[in-house]
């Protein structure tokens, strides 16, 4: 699978559901503030994103040659940076597959809730920044890809 390039989301947009697949994932231009002394991006909830922030975390000090991700959500909303460095996230959302390369710290990628996601290909020192729409919920993870693919197509029925 070749690495695509994401549609662009001019006006942030919650995606229902029903509307969940890839191609409602999106990347997202955040502002940059150039300056001599340096760059600024700066994100706030429900402006340059469509859901709330309630979560942070980011993934960071990755081996060489591991994978993160291997899961997909219910209900959450994220919104996905290479902070720093690079990746690669398989996006798929049961019915199509697509490969997405972050390497700028000011591009975002809004993923909406029910796609499996599996993230790749880290360049070192790569810093993987994850902004959630909710608290950490066990409950609301599929671990297990054929658990996905049976909901997905109970959903569709
Ligand atoms: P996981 O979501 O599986 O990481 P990845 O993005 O690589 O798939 O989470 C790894 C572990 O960290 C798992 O035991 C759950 C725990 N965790 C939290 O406790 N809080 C969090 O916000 C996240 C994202 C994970």
């Amino acid at each position: 699978m070749s690495t695509e390039t994401c549609p662009v989301m001019e006006l942030p947009k919650l995606i229902e559901p029903g509307h969940y697949s890839i191609d409602a994932c999106r990347r997202v231009d955040l502002p940059k503030i150039e300056e001599p002394r340096g760059n600024l991006t700066f994100i706030e909830g429900g402006q340059h994103i469509p859901f709330d922030i309630q979560r942070v975390y980011y993934i960071y000090d990755v081996p060489g040659g591991a994978e993160r991700g291997g899961h997909a959500h219910k209900a959450l909303h994220q919104l996905i940076v290479a902070l720093s460095g690079s990746f690669d996230i398989v996006l798929d959302d049961g019915r199509n597959r697509k490969r997405i390369h972050l390497n700028r710290s000011y591009f975002g990628l809004y993923v909406c809730p029910m796609i499996w996601r599996e993230i790749d290909n880290f360049s070192s020192g790569a810093v993987c920044l994850v902004l959630a729409s909710n608290r950490y919920d066990e409950s609301d993870y599929y671990r297990k890809y054929q658990d996905f693919l049976s909901d997905v197509k109970r959903q569709q029925l």
